[in-house]
């Protein structure tokens, strides 16, 4: 059974007249892969905080073990911090870095005494430490020595000697190149379970989240958009933000007009969501890789392929149906200005409510300039009439 070990209950954090996070309520259990996902300013950072106890909730509540710690000092608490910026000693050695926790004094059972461990203890466990981060033999290293993915390794082995309960991580992996941060995210996957602990992972990129967690807490705006697992929130979006920041989605007006029967552009589709109103308004995400190209006239919607992408896997193609641009993912190739039909079966649907996001996200119309803008270093904007469709022939 899982075991709550961490409660942030109505927390509300306000700096000046900002509010930063706004009555914030979560729960994390023991030997848990938790992370916080949302974009850059949404909280992330100031959430870590108050659970690593470097920023009191301006109101709310944090409880360890059913104990409330709000005025718990940060080296009190059972938990410890891996920044982006590693912040190692550079005059140290690999070893002392790791060691450095351990060395420092610390009072005994009676609560009287300062007592030291002893050498062999230290050197017993930061060479332990070293294996698990895979950095065996490199005790007398310099720092300066390491590259960044091993300075990050030793920062992560410096916070974990000390047997915290929760590790906090603060977007770790930010400064690594995409292939190190993949091995780094199957390494930190492997530690976390290897040695039992709960992690808190702060990151704003979607893949890294669902990679490695057992659940996602989406933020945007100080406030919590949904928590599930990775597949929860890829598959049942709660709203409009949610099922944009996570993947690709196609966001479109519709109404439902029964239970499991949507209509958008007009037409009834198929799908599996109920329990709405009848003809409630509605927002229906679907997602690029949920739609099957077939001959125009066979197609539930027909449409016009405005821009084509080769993405090694498939092809990223932006089909306009009547006036909004989808993107659809293929294998087939369509080429620009072809007249396709499509086909969706019922689970490639899903309907939210109307939300404050509505109507913000999930429509393709600005993609294909955006590509070429990006794509054409000569661009310029003021010739676009003359050239349009130029690189499409
Ligand atoms: N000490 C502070 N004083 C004032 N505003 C702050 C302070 N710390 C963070 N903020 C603001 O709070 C918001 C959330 O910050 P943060 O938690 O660091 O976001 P994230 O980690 O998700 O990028 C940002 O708008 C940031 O500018
Ligand atoms: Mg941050």
């Amino acid at each position: 059974m899982a075991k709550e070990l961490i409660r942030l209950s109505d927390c509300f954090v306000q700096f000046d007249d900002d509010i930063i996070l706004d009555h914030l309520n979560l729960y994390i259990n023991d030997h848990e892969f938790l992370t916080l996902l949302g974009p850059s300013g949404c909280g992330k950072t100031t959430t870590l905080r108050l659970i690593g106890g470097f920023l009191k909730p301006t109101s709310g509540d944090i409880f360890f073990d059913g104990v409330r710690i709000n005025d718990v000092p940060p080296h009190k608490r059972a938990v410890n911090t891996v920044f982006q910026k590693y912040a190692l000693f550079p005059h140290l050695n690999v070893f002392e870095n790791i060691a450095f926790g351990l060395r420092i004094p610390r009072t005994d059972s009676s609560g009287k005494k300062k007592v030291r461990l002893p050498e062999e203890e230290i050197r017993g466990r930061v060479l332990e430490m070293l294996e698990i981060v895979n950095l065996k033999g490199f005790e007398k290293r310099s720092i300066s020595s390491l590259s960044g993915g091993q300075q990050q390794r030793v920062s992560i082995a410096r916070a974990l000697v000390n047997e915290p309960k929760v590790l906090l991580l603060d977007e770790p992996l930010g400064a690594l190149d995409l292939r190190l941060r993949k091995d780094m995210q199957n390494e930190l996957k492997r530690i976390q379970q290897q040695m039992g602990i709960t992690f808190i992972y702060v990151t704003h990129d979607q893949e890294e989240a669902l990679a490695m967690s057992d659940t996602v807490v989406v933020m945007d705006g100080g406030k919590i958009q949904q928590i599930g697992t990775p597949e929860d929130i890829y598959n049942e979006p709660k709203n409009a933000f949610v099922a944009d920041f996570i993947g690709e989605s196609n966001i479109i007006d519709g109404i439902m007009r029964a239970d499991q029967v949507v209509e958008i552009f007009n037409r009834r589709f198929q799908c599996l969501d109920k329990g709405f109103q009848k003809d409630e308004a509605v927002d229906v995400v679907i997602r690029p890789e949920d739609v099957d190209i077939v001959p125009e006239d066979q197609g539930q919607l027909r449409g016009t392929v405005t821009s084509v992408t080769f993405k090694g896997m498939q092809y990223d193609i932006i089909v306009d149906f009547y006036g909004f641009k989808w993107l659809i993912q293929t294998t087939d190739f369509c080429p620009v200005g072809s007249h396709i039909g499509i086909k969706i079966d019922p689970d490639g649907f899903h309907v939210m409510k109307k939300s404050q996001y509505s109507g913000l996200f999930g429509d393709y119309s600005s993609y294909s300039e955006e590509y070429e803008e990006i794509s054409d270093v000569d661009y310029d904007p003021e010739a676009e009439e003359d050239q349009e469709g130029g690189h499409e022939e």
